[in-house]
């Protein structure tokens, strides 16, 4: 057995990683060596996940930011971008329609903002979702960082998955690519808080950062483990020309660039097989079949973009975002073909919950279990 095969049949069977070996897997870059990593990763997906797509449906309600990261396109500082923020309506509207067409379990993603008057319109958007379909969707959140007590009152209106991405566990390089809010540890404290409200926790990193190592990323996934994560969605690093690091970065390497995803895909399933891993927007953007590429190396969930079409262009946090102009019923279709060409299913009218949250609560003293 080569070492490769041996490094990757010790991780899948549960042995602690070490960074040396988690390093080892994700520098693999010839096309053999690759595809016996894709392929175990899938193994280990199939049989904790099984062969079968998970569906969300993104609505991306409001593009407004108090943030300035240097990376992403609706940074406060961006004056190029035209702001807008769904009404009630237009978001109860679109949800109505997904909830015809089979989506069950839904996306909310904004820009960050911590006034009273957006914490209580999240609050009170949510209870609508919940009473429009009688409980029937799931909702997860992605609205950045916020108090424990604001996590609290969005829980119990109803949410009950919740994304934020710690971009980066290179404390330095988080610190550079975020100057106004650099603070990591308070960015891992929300996601403690989410967990200690009841969420189901995602999180998640960008790959390929300009100034990112190997070793960074290595850290990233034991930072995934360590943190017991329920869901990750990562993508590559893309740049968009109105930011100041869109501006410094040169142009990226894209089959780099795809190469690490996906290893970072296939290694993170084989660390933790019970989990959702999103195959992102972003790997869609990189690659026209990306997301495909992404589900074979061990990827199980997928975002179709719902929110109206007249809001689209807005929402662009990097370069050539798929979806812009095509509709959500289009996306779908090229999604189901997509995934019927690589024999998997897409599986509807469910929320898609990871089996890892189940599991950690099986785990539990009864008391515990609320
Ligand atoms: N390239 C890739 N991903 C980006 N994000 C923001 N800007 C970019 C970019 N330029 C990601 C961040 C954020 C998520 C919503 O989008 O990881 O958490």
């Amino acid at each position: 057995m080569s070492t490769i095969e041996s490094i990757i049949q010790r991780v899948a069977a549960g042995d602690p990683p070490g960074r040396d070996d988690l390093v080892s897997l994700l520098s693999l870059a010839g096309a053999g060596d690759r595809e016996r990593l894709h392929r175990g990763a899938y193994a280990v997906k199939a049989r904790n996940v099984g062969r079968t797509v998970r569906i969300r449906g993104l609505i991306e309600f409001s593009n407004i930011c108090t943030r300035d990261c240097y990376y992403c396109g609706i940074r406060k500082s961006n004056r190029k971008v035209e702001r807008y923020a769904m009404t009630r309506e237009e978001i109860l509207q679109r949800v109505a329609w997904a909830y015809t067409r089979g989506y069950t379990s839904l996306v909310l993603q904004s820009g960050e903002r911590s006034d009273s008057g957006f914490t209580s319109f999240v609050r009170d958007i949510v209870g609508d979702i919940k009473d429009l379909a009688g409980g029937a969707l799931g909702i997860t959140l992605s609205a950045g960082e916020q108090s424990e007590a604001v996590y609290g009152r969005w829980f119990e209106a109803g949410a009950h998955r919740y994304l934020l991405r710690i971009e980066t566990v290179n404390r330095g390089l988080y610190r550079d690519l975020h100057p106004a809010d650099n603070d990591w540890g308070r960015r891992r404290g929300c996601l403690d808080a989410l967990r200690r409200t009841g969420y189901q926790v995602g999180t998640g990193v960008m790959i390929g950062l300009p100034g990112q190592t190997i070793e960074d990323l290595a850290d990233d996934i034991l930072f995934f483990r360590e943190q017991d994560v329920d869901m990750i969605g990562m993508g590559p690093y893309l740049v968009q020309a109105d930011t100041p690091l869109g501006r410094q970065a040169g142009p990226i390497d894209r089959d780099r660039q795809l190469a690490l995803v996906l290893n970072m895909i296939a290694v993170t399933r084989l660390v933790l097989p019970d989990i959702n891993i999103a195959a992102t927007t972003a790997l869609h953007a990189l690659d026209p079949r990306g997301r495909e590429q992404g589900m074979t190396a061990g990827a199980n969930v997928v975002m179709i973009n719902i929110t109206d079409a007249r809001y689209r262009g807005a929402y662009q946090l990097y370069e050539g975002k798929p979806g812009v102009t095509t509709d959500a019923d289009e996306a779908r279709a090229v999604l189901e073909e997509g995934v019927a060409a690589i024999g998997e299913t897409i599986t509807w009218n469910e929320w898609g919950d990871a089996p890892r949250f189940d599991h950690r609560r099986a785990n539990l003293p009864a008391a515990e279990r609320g």
